[in-house]
């Protein structure tokens, strides 16, 4: 136990430490609201707070009394609230909102203290997700935001490999294990649970996710007005939206990244398309979309052994090495970064970089069952989402697993999100 409630410590600090270095900011930088899509920073400042004091301090029973007078803490129910109001909101103020989330930690972290061989840490791990989640819900307010730029140009990332993009890797057919356990995989959130053998028939995929050069190749080609390409919905709302290009690209090379232009590196994972894009580029490029079982096939099987790995290179916690995570290169890196993060397959950056949309919905595992947040997964299945795999760059290492499964609509992309490509064999 006293290892799991440090890793969980250590989780927690981490988190906090991402959250308070997104949000110190003066307080107008704070409450500005970039898009309806997204939050004012101080909202999620305090949302934070608030989603750990009801989940860990209180079980999840909003009845029992809190910190927060009721009409203040209702204000951070993000069911309540839609995201377009969050602005206009009588708010906390961020010094207020701080020393409220400092406060709800220090009670948290007292309760860790006191954890016995018997409790099940899971809802601290839980909330560890909710925050990291949010961290990067931050970092795509900051995305979308007019003006100088706030954070700087981001970590140095590790070289690519030339002639590896556009490159594939054969996943022969047959049975693996889709989704994981709470035996093994005690963080896991409900929708990735339980594991249960599903078989796949042979598929290729992409080596690495499709990079920006072979993205603007498409662009060139007259993809946007090409209809062959377009499903009936992609072409609807690329009407309707003025889509041209991924979101961020100028009309002469360059792009935005948060407020500093530059050429748009061809290398690169392409990020910031909507699933309507990925599947125009997929059927311009003569392929399809991976569905998520065979995402996950390729990133986590290995036929040699017969079993999971926990990562798609092994059982090793990610290290900068391995994977572009943790939200510190503020940009995908580039096609072939990192070989030796690559599956048993030979699939690469399947973990952090871009989140990759692949053509399933959203559903549930057969044997699902809710977790402590019941509303987190289950009143999102068959609706009109997309499932995303694999984690961006923005994801924090310490809640990413292959079986993390995302969701959004198809028409977003405010998200760090690209995609690669699979064909039939
Ligand atoms: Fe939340």
């Amino acid at each position: 136990m006293t290892d799991l409630r440090e890793v969980l410590a250590r989780d927690l600090a981490a988190a906090r430490e991402r959250t308070l270095l997104l949000t110190d900011h003066d307080e107008p930088e704070l409450l500005r609201q970039h898009t309806p899509l997204l939050s004012p920073l101080v909202w999620d400042l305090a949302h934070i707070g608030q989603q750990e004091e009801l989940w860990l301090l209180r079980r999840g029973d909003a009845d029992r009394p809190g910190l927060l007078p009721p009409d203040v803490e209702t204000l951070y129910d993000a069911f309540a609230q839609p995201r377009a109001v969050r602005a206009r909101l009588p708010l906390l103020p961020p010094v207020e909102a701080r020393a409220y989330c400092g406060e709800v930690r220090g009670r948290v972290l007292d309760r860790l203290d006191r954890l016995g061989p018997d409790d099940d840490p899971f809802d601290v791990a839980m909330v560890v997700s909710h925050e990291q989640q949010h961290d990067e819900t931050m970092l795509q307010a900051l995305a979308l935001r007019a003006g100088p730029p706030l954070l700087g140009g981001g970590a140095p990332l590790p070289p690519g490999r030339p002639g590896v993009a556009g490159t594939s890797v054969l996943v022969p057919g047959g049975e693996f294990v889709l989704g994981v356990d709470a035996a093994d995989e005690p963080f896991s959130l409900d929708n990735e649970r339980p594991a249960h053998v599903v078989d796949v028939p042979s598929f290729r995929i992409g080596r690495v996710p499709v990079t920006n050069a072979e993205y603007a190749a498409f662009v060139a080609d007259g993809g946007y007005t090409d209809d062959r390409w377009w499903s009936e919905r992609g072409r609807a709302h690329r009407a309707e939206a003025g889509l041209t290009a991924p979101l961020h690209w100028g009309v002469d090379g360059t792009r935005t990244r948060f407020g500093i232009v530059e050429e748009v590196p061809p290398d690169e994972p392409v990020q910031h398309v909507t699933f309507f894009e990925a599947e125009a580029y997929a059927r311009w490029a003569g392929a399809r979309l991976p569905t998520e079982v065979e995402w996950e096939k390729a990133a986590v099987w290995d036929p040699a052994a017969g079993r999971r790995r926990r990562r798609p290179w092994g059982d090793a916690e990610p290290t900068p090495a391995l994977a572009n995570l943790d939200g510190v290169a503020l940009r995908p890196a580039p096609a072939g970064a990192y070989p030796a993060g690559a599956s048993a397959y030979g699939v690469e950056q399947l973990m952090g970089d871009v989140w990759e949309w692949t053509s399933s919905g959203f559903t549930a595992w057969p044997g699902f069952a809710p977790m402590l947040y019941a509303d987190y997964s289950a009143p999102f299945f068959g609706g009109d989402y997309r499932v995303l795999r694999g984690g961006s760059w923005a994801v924090g290492s310490a809640i990413l697993r292959p079986s993390f499964r995302n969701w959004d609509h198809p028409i977003r992309r405010q998200v760090f999100s690209g995609f690669r490509l699979a064909w039939d064999v």
